[in-house]
């Protein structure tokens, strides 16, 4: 029932997710990050992104070419996961480069510290927020200061549920990540050919971000029509959203799910055939699970992100593929979105159909995302500056 409720809302998102890529994106800005750990409890993470406390960055537009200016408030979850650090840090240079002053802060996957670092963003005279959230429920109240106060508010990669204070929504077409994943499985099982059956386990991200839904979304209308067949076959009996969702997205968390999925139903040699990834470090956890239980041949793996731990494993074998989403694409376009609202003027934006925040429709700027694998990631990741070559070894 539930999932039929989620399908249709995705139909809506599939019709409309014939759509063109980002703008060019600037100057790289990628950070090595570790994401061999998904808490914000590591110490292993390398110096320039030890911990929480360091990643409070406010810095003056002293720049001389800098416009009008004015402050902008970015507001990302969490350091731990490389991605977060890449789009704070694209984010940051691209606005500074603009002219403006940025509030960068970071949030240790906490709701109540997110809430509070918006606030002082607010009270420390930010003119327009930028904020990938932690939980999309959580910041209704937080908001309403923003929006009594004029502030406009651009939900950053994740959708802010139930504000009507969100002017814009910057993404990528996060369906059609759960399209592509759930392609290259169909693919590279030749699922309308190959006689099966094939064994297959989900593992999607956490509740409360909304993007979890429409990646699971995504791959699940492709896949859903082989596993009423009973080509694909899902051991664990584990396929409803809630069942295989990943709270926080964590890399431990996925860890022991599938370690209890193996010990239950691929212990005795049964081989598994795929695992629908919806992110990478759910893909890490995976991957960390079947090296220490699983002994059949290796399986098909998801992933999102290239981060550079998962890159690294696709490079190995150990994962097959990965959604690539270009965060200097995405912070060039959110970049864009500030600076016409501060001027007053239209955001652009290219989807004003799929994303309802339960206020209403969000008009959005969807990036469209690509896949990457061993074959092509030297391409996407190398040759476009962002990753070196030493960082992958
Ligand atoms: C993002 C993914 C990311 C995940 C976990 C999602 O909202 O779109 O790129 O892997 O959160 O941080």
């Amino acid at each position: 029932m539930k999932r039929k409720l989620v399908s249709t809302f995705l139909s809506v998102a599939m019709a409309a997710s014939l759509l063109v890529g980002c703008g060019g994106g600037s100057a790289p800005a990628s950070s090595d990050t570790n994401t061999d750990t998904a808490t914000e409890t590591s110490t292993e993470a390398p110096a320039d992104t030890a911990t929480e406390e360091a990643s409070t960055e406010t810095t003056e537009a002293a720049d001389t070419t800098a416009s009008g200016g004015g402050k902008v408030g970015v507001a990302m979850p969490t350091k731990d996961l490389q991605r977060w650090n890449q789009d704070g840090d694209n984010m940051k240079k691209q606005l500074e480069d603009a002219g403006y002053e940025v509030d960068l802060q970071y949030a240790s996957n906490d709701i109540a510290t997110q809430v509070n670092q918006i606030e002082n963003m607010i009270s420390s005279g930010a003119q327009v927020l930028v904020i990938a959230s932690i939980d999309g429920d959580s910041l209704g109240t937080v908001l309403e200061q923003a929006k009594e106060q004029g502030i406009q508010v651009i939900a950053y990669d994740r959708l802010i549920m139930n504000s009507d204070a969100v002017s814009y929504y910057a993404t990528f077409d996060n369906y059609m990540v759960g399209t592509k994943q759930g392609e290259y499985i169909r693919d590279q099982l030749d699922l309308d050919n190959a006689a099966g059956p094939f064994n297959l386990e989900i593992v999607t991200g956490d509740p409360g971000d909304n993007n979890a839904r429409f990646f699971y979304g995504g791959a699940i209308d492709v896949l859903q029509k082989y596993i009423d067949e009973g080509k694909l076959v899902v051991k664990s009996g584990q396929v409803e959203f809630d069942e295989v969702a990943t709270a926080n997205w964590a890399t431990e968390t996925a860890q022991s799910r599938m370690d209890a999925i193996i010990s239950a139903n691929y212990a005795d040699g049964t081989k598994l055939d795929a695992v629908l990834c919806s992110n990478d470090s759910t893909a890490l956890g995976v991957t960390n699970s079947l090296e220490a239980n699983y002994t059949g041949d290796w399986p098909i793996i998801t992933g999102q992100d290239c981060d550079i731990a998962n890159v690294k494993n696709m490079i190995a074998g150990k994962q097959s593929m990965s959604i690539f989403k270009d965060t200097r694409t995405l912070a060039a376009k959110t970049v864009e979105m500030v600076d016409a609202i501060m001027k007053g003027t239209d955001a652009p934006v290219n989807d004003t159909e799929t994303y309802d925040n339960g206020t209403g429709i969000i008009p959005s700027y969807l990036c469209e995302p690509v896949f990457a694998d061993a074959n092509n990631y030297k391409e996407l990741l190398i040759d476009s500056g962002y990753y070196t070559e030493d960082q992958l070894q």
